[in-house]
């Protein structure tokens, strides 16, 4: 099934496709490590295969908007249970708050997703529990009208990876391969690993 390099890579590319495409995948929701040791669960919005790079969102308040500025190193780690692989990415991260590129992924947004951002950013203490949402838009959609303050605060994660590492546990003898690329443009460099 993966006898070579090549087929590991595509299917890399494909898990990482689907992953963004399809929310029932098992890699639709991946842990994004920055450089402060923090981790947390994100969703992938897309990844764009010619380019090798992820697309996520963000609260332009949330720390680690301001971690990944002052150091862009990102980590990215997905695992399917039932295909029983896991990836593991490592790039950089860029954080953008303008652009078509934004404003795009703020339209294609629902008015539901859009929401969050009307409030409170992430991470500020409060007397008691909190959505940190205004009162008048909690529990229902907002109106788009309502919605224009909230673009202020959306951003976009985007992980240019540089380095691929593959593993797929199996009862014959687990496997594991590593692609690693000095820059964008450059070709991968791939190695069968020791799992
Ligand atoms: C299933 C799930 C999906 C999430 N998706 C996102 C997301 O797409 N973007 C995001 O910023 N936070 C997302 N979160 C919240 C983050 O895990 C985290 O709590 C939040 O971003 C806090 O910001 P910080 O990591 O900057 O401290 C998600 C959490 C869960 C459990």
């Amino acid at each position: 099934m993966f006898a070579s390099l090549e087929d590991v890579r595509k299917d890399c590319a494909q898990r990482l496709i689907r992953a963004a495409r399809d929310r029932r995948s098992a890699m639709h929701t991946p842990v994004i490590v920055t450089g402060d040791v923090d981790a947390r669960v994100m969703v992938l919005r897309a990844f764009d295969q010619a380019a090798w790079s992820l697309r996520l969102h963000t609260d332009a308040r949330a720390p680690k908007a301001a971690v990944i500025a002052g150091d862009p190193r990102v980590a990215a780690l997905f695992y399917d249970q039932g295909a029983k692989i896991q990836i593991r990415l490592r790039g950089t991260g860029e954080i953008l708050t303008t652009g078509p590129e934004v404003d795009a992924a703020w339209t294609g947004s629902t008015r539901f997703a859009r929401r969050c951002y009307l409030g409170e950013g992430p991470g500020v203490v409060s007397s008691g529990p909190t959505s940190g949402l205004p009162g008048e838009v909690e529990g229902r959609e907002p109106e788009e009208a309502e919605l224009v303050p909230a673009r202020d605060h959306f951003a976009l994660l985007r992980i240019r990876i540089a380095v691929i590492d593959w593993l797929y546990l199996s009862h014959t003898g687990h496997l594991r391969a590593r692609f690693t690329r000095t820059d964008e443009g450059a070709a991968w460099q791939g190695c069968w690993l020791t799992p």
